[in-house]
This record gives C-alpha cells, structure tokens and sequence, in this order.
C-alpha cells in the first residue's frame, strides 16, 4: 500500500489536499473522471489499429457509460456512437452526433425507430426477422429510395467442448444464426426486395476471456460469410466489443492483450482477405470497457471501523452499488488515503457499504493496513457498467468530477430526492 507522499508524487490528483477540498464542494464521496486519460485510451485504439488498416472507425458503445461530458468527449476525438435504444439513439443526436456517424444494434427496434435510422442514413444491423418484416413494411412505403442494412450474424463460438461466452451461457441469443440456414434466409429475403442491399455484418460476443483467439474467430468467420454472400455489396464489417483495457493486478488475469496485439490478430486477416470485395471494406470496433474502465475512480470515506466475533468491517459513505453493480464477489483496486498520523496495523477486513443491505461489501478479506475513521478509500478502475447500472438505491447517487490537467469541474451533480422521486413522473 502506498502511503500518501507516495501516491502524491505518483498522481496529483491523488494528493490529499486536493481530495479534501473536492469533499468540501462536492460532497462527501465522489467519482473523478480522468479526460486525459480518455483521449490517451482512444489515442492508443486508434494508432494501433489505423496504423494497420486505414478505413478504421471505433464505435463507442453508449451503454457503458453514457456521462454525457466523456460522450462529448468521444465525439470530439471522432468516436461514432454505438447505440442499442431508441434512448440512446436520441441522446447521441443531443450530443450532437451526425446521424451517419450512429450505429443502432439492439435486439429491440420498434417501426419508429428503423424507419428514423433508415431516414437518417444511420449504420443499423438487424438482429432478428421481425425486424426484416418492420423494413420490409417501411420500405414498401417509400420504394423510390434505395436503403441499406446490416445483419448481426450468430455463429458457434465454442472451442473443445468449452462456450467462452459470458456467465457460461451455452449460445448466444443475438443475431442470425449462420449453422441452421437462418443468416443466408434473412439475406435472400432482404435481397428480394430490391431496393435494399445487405452492406455489413456484425459479430459481437460478450465473453470473458476476451483473448486473440476470440478476434480471430470473430473476423475470420465474418470475411467467410461476406465472401459467401455480400462479396458486391459489402461496406464494412463490424466485429463489436469486447476488448481488454487496463486489468488491476489484483484480478490476477495473465495474458492480457494489447490494443496493438488485438490490431495485428484482426487487421492481418483483413488485410488478407479485403482483395476478395468489390471496396476495401470498413472495420468497426465497438469498445466499451477498453477505452473508459479506467477513466474513473471512486472516492469515499471511512465513516467507522468495528468488529463482529473476529471479523473487521469498515464502513464507507459509499456501496457495492457505486463500484460494481453486479455485486460480484471479486475484489477490486483500492488505495488507501490516509488522514490519521498514528500507526496503521495489517489486518483482514471488509469494507462495506452505507445500505442495509447484508452483500454491500465493497471488498471481501481484504489483507492491508486496516484504516482508520476518516481516511479516504479510493477504487479504482470504476468506468465501466457503473454510473449506468447504478440506481438511486436508498441514497442519492453522487457527482461526477471531470480532472483535467489540474482543473477540476463538476460534470454530474449529487443527485437530490427530487431528482429521482420527480412529480414529472410519479403520481403523489
Ligand atoms: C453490441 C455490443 N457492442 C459493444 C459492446 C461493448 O462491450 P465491451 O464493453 O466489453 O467492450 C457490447 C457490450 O455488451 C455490446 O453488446
């Protein structure tokens, strides 16, 4: 553990002081959102891959955290927006997002929504055949345009026996299915209809390992397919998310890749296989947790430290909620910050949360010096499926401070009870 002149010359934004007095502004437990490095994080992506393909774009995808200053952000560093709502879609155009540049996926698109992002020009990938029935009705009213789509695909992805895909599921609900004859059915159907050409394939998998092995896998099977039926028509080919980004040594992941060893496995094969197509296909990523997992960090303080049996629980103004809101029992990085001069003991303790709720641990046995009412914890790496996936549970949820260079500016207000028991919304 590093104490606190360590972490001051190691990180500015870590000094105390600093801390102290965005606690006295902005509340008593904060997430800090670091800008630079977000355009360091995109800077990287997009040197490792457009340095090996040129017609390169990086989605990003909304879901993963849609603060909108870090989408102003993204967009100003030319990011399209990844979308999978009607919601999402709309918050894209108020960033102010060319429809052109919105990519719409999702297994759930009404008639409004695929005629908005067929009017608009937008990349959209169908994900199933009501869907091809929603185009189909759409186009019949408007024959004297020609459109375009993209089909999300759904191949085998189990390797010996084993499904990489995530929480062990046997096989993924999205797409069309490419063994059972489904993908080439959608194709032909699209095709009948005259005014429409299938320009893109989509091949996101969620997995855990997110390995080179995956990525190979993924655009290998992707240049087959297109090569099998779109050979004429294919523009780009969208091989999703997924990637690594930066891994806390505490997850104890080895093997982690590279942005430039991701580029090398999957722009090696499209460089192979793009002679085979009419145009130099496009190659879209869709990262989420790679470019922002590390973007945030959590700020919160110790409120008491007490012990049950033989068991230590800090309690932090803080929960499970604000860092992991899957609530997965594996730890993540903390630092310590400390206010208290005297002596820190190593101890196993748990840090737990302001909720009444019996699995708000933050961390679980944890081995450190055990700290003291008033320090500050710190977690890092709390970019990622946080802010979007945490509800307003028994708390409001607290603000959002974006650092940049040694200027901090509140970029999401605590939230108060107004603003999420609104009579705009619920009936009193
Ligand atoms: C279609 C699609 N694209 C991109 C992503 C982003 O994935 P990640 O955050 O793992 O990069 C997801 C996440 O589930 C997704 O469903």
């Amino acid at each position: 553990m590093q104490n606190t002149q360590e972490i001051e010359k190691y990180d500015q934004v870590d000094n105390l002081e600093n801390i102290i007095k965005l606690k006295k502004e902005f509340g008593e437990s904060f997430y800090l959102f670091d800008v630079e490095k977000l355009r360091m994080n995109y800077k990287n992506m997009l040197t490792a891959f457009s340095s090996r393909y040129k017609n390169f774009i990086i989605g990003y995808s909304y879901k993963t955290n849609y603060l909108p200053s870090l989408l102003n952000e993204m967009s100003n560093l030319g990011a399209y927006a990844e979308v999978v709502s009607r919601m999402e879609y709309e918050l894209a155009l108020k960033i102010g997002i060319n429809p052109r540049k919105i990519i719409f996926n999702g297994p759930l698109k009404s008639y409004e929504d695929i005629a908005l992002a067929l009017e608009n020009g937008s990349i959209i990938n169908l994900d199933s055949f009501y869907e091809i029935e929603i185009v189909k009705e759409y186009i019949q009213k408007n024959a004297s345009k020609h459109y375009k789509v993209g089909l999300r695909v759904n191949f085998d992805m189990t390797t010996d026996g084993i499904s990489p895909l995530q929480s062990g599921v046997k096989q993924s609900r999205f797409g069309f299915c490419v063994e059972n004859g489904n993908l080439e059915e959608a194709i032909n159907e699209l095709n009948q209809i005259g005014n429409i050409d299938v320009v893109g394939l989509h091949g996101h998998f969620s997995t855990q390992i997110r390995s080179l092995k995956i990525f190979e896998k993924i655009t290998q099977e992707l240049c087959n397919i297109s090569k099998k039926y779109i050979q004429n028509t294919l523009e780009y080919l969208d091989i999703g998310g997924g990637f690594f980004g930066d891994v806390p040594k505490i997850m104890n992941i080895e093997n982690v890749p590279s942005f430039d060893d991701y580029a090398e496995t999957i722009c090696s094969i499209i460089n192979k296989e793009k002679i085979y197509f009419k145009n130099e296909p496009f190659l879209i990523v869709e990262p989420g947790l790679a470019l922002v997992v590390d973007t945030f960090k959590f700020y919160c303080q110790v409120i008491d430290v007490k012990k049950n049996r033989d068991e230590y629980f800090v309690l932090v103004n803080g929960s499970v909620h604000n860092i992991k809101p899957s609530i997965s029992k594996k730890n993540t990085s903390m630092e310590l910050l400390k206010v208290n001069c005297d002596d820190y003991q190593l101890k196993k303790y748990n840090v737990v949360g302001y909720t009444c709720m019996e699995k708000d641990y933050l961390m679980i046995d944890h081995v450190d010096e055990i700290p003291k009412v008033g320090d500050f914890l710190v977690f890092n790496n709390v970019g990622a499926y946080t802010i979007v996936l945490n509800p307003p549970f028994i708390k409001e949820r607290p603000p959002v401070i974006a650092k940049l260079g040694s200027e901090f500016k509140l970029v999401r207000k605590r939230e108060e009870l107004n603003d999420f028991i609104n009579s705009n919304v619920y009936i009193f």
